[in-house]
């Protein structure tokens, strides 16, 4: 049996504390897709860990994590993550398992994401320069080098041909940094991860799910980022949504259970692309500020808007959600007044459709206020104690997107989280 936990905006959700959260229950947590892109926050006590690669469940000593086939590895992220997670007394030659078909990040594919994001100029992605797309291209391109490849004798062979081809597309691109530095850091980090428990990772997981054991999938990303459903071309290169799952661990789609969705009670980005309910005024600046929204993986301040229930319906719909997990509602505590997109005038017209592309339209949201609770809301442990006016605003979301808020999370902390009942 397999449940899932995935973003439902843009990503930062707050997905990395809900795995954590959820983790006790569960046998193994699995990354399904996406790599050091990610950047999922948790505490350990009043420590506070951002992992990018390692799935969150690590600090539980009972779950094993598994990296599964459909992520990009960076191997010197991993070890330099592998030392962090160690200085808490994790053993990760224990409770860390990488998939042989895992797709290596080489430094020339970071090389090619800067070369590439850098000739884009004002049309760039806003990419977080790791490596992801040139990495995937390389993937469906067939060229990539997989983790299984490292324990082949021809692995420096390969990995000099896909360097030379690379170098050829950074001359195209003229490409002048150095990136000796980073090739030696590779090679250091590739040693130490042959060390780790390289496991056939499809075999892994359904032997688990045959066992009886309880396995959570974490996504990375969110789903408006997802490579088909998001806001192309401003996505990542994976598909973050539940259909990922499979073809990202090697499950069957009759395994899933659960699909429980994270959104914000409001909604960010970060990097370019199409965001409807956007704040460019204080508002926005304010969400900013109370939410603490700087991205987890290269510190950029991310765009703050209300949050965009035609986008979290959509969400629910791709990914079949079952339950929604709201988090960061203490972050509205201090607003007099909320508002909540319920449709987008497109051009003129008013839909509750997710257009095909969101970038050549004007798309203007019509937004429905609600009367802030105006009160602190962040020690609250019971859903009676929660304030009358946060239920009605969840009331009124769990109507429009047709699936209900299962959690509502009211602070950063591993128990400020509150069951719905
Ligand atoms: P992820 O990528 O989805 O795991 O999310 P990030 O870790 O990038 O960003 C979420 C941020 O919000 C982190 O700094 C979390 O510590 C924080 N966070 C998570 N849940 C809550 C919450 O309910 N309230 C507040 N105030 N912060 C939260
Ligand atoms: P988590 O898992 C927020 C965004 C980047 C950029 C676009 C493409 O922490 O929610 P990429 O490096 O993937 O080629 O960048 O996607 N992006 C994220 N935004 N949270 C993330 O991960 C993200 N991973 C990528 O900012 O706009
Ligand atoms: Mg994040």
């Amino acid at each position: 049996m397999v449940d899932a936990i995935l973003g439902l905006q843009w990503g930062d959700e707050g997905k990395g504390k809900i795995v954590d959260f959820f983790a006790p229950q569960y046998d193994v947590i699995a990354r399904f897709q996406g790599g050091p892109n990610a950047g999922h926050t948790l505490y350990v006590g009043d420590k506070k860990i951002v992992l990018h690669q390692i799935p969150s469940g690590v600090f539980h000593q009972k779950t094993v994590n598994l990296i599964g086939n459909g992520v990009v590895l960076d191997p010197v992220t991993l070890k330099r993550e592998c030392e962090t997670v160690a200085s808490f007394g994790v053993d990760v030659k224990k409770n860390l398992f990488i998939s042989q078909r895992t797709n290596l990040i080489l430094p020339t594919h970071r090389a090619l994401d800067k070369a590439s994001e850098l000739q884009k100029g004002i049309d760039k992605i806003g990419s977080t320069l790791k490596g992801i797309g040139p990495a995937y291209m390389d993937k469906t391109g067939r060229n990539a080098l997989r983790v299984g490849d490292l324990l082949d004798k021809s692995f420096t062979t390969s990995y000099i041909r896909l360097r030379l081809k690379h170098q050829r597309l950074l001359d195209n691109f003229n490409f002048q940094e150095d990136i000796s530095a980073w090739e030696e850091e590779f090679f250091e980090a590739i040693e130490f991860l042959k060390e780790l428990n390289i496991v056939n990772g499809e075999y892994f997981i359904n032997n688990k799910i045959s066992e009886g054991k309880k396995v959570l999938a974490e996504g990375a990303q969110g789903s408006m980022l997802d490579i088909d459903f998001g806001t192309f071309p401003f996505v990542t290169s994976s598909n973050t949504t539940t259909a990922g799952i499979c073809s990202g661990l090697g499950i069957a789609p009759q395994k899933i259970r659960d699909v429980m969705g994270v959104t914000k009670a409001y909604c960010t980005r970060v990097g370019g692309g199409p965001f409807p309910t956007e704040l460019t005024d204080n508002t926005g600046e304010e969400l900013r500020r109370l939410g603490n929204e700087f991205g987890a993986t290269t510190g950029r301040p991310r765009r703050c808007g209300w949050i965009d229930l035609v986008a979290l319906k959509f969400a629910c719909m791709i990914n079949g959600v079952t339950k929604v997990i709201m988090t960061k509602a203490d972050v509205l505590d201090k607003f007099e007044e909320l508002n909540v997109c319920t449709s987008y005038k497109i051009d003129g017209e008013e839909s509750e459709i997710i257009p095909f592309q969101m970038t050549r339209h004007k798309i203007e949201p019509m937004l429905k206020s609600f009367a802030g609770w105006n009160s602190d809301s962040t020690s609250v442990k019971n859903f009676s104690d929660l304030p009358e006016k946060m239920k009605t605003y969840v009331d009124f979301i769990n109507k429009y997107v047709g699936t209900n808020v299962s959690h509502i999370s009211n602070g950063p902390g591993r128990d400020q989280i509150v069951e719905v009942k």
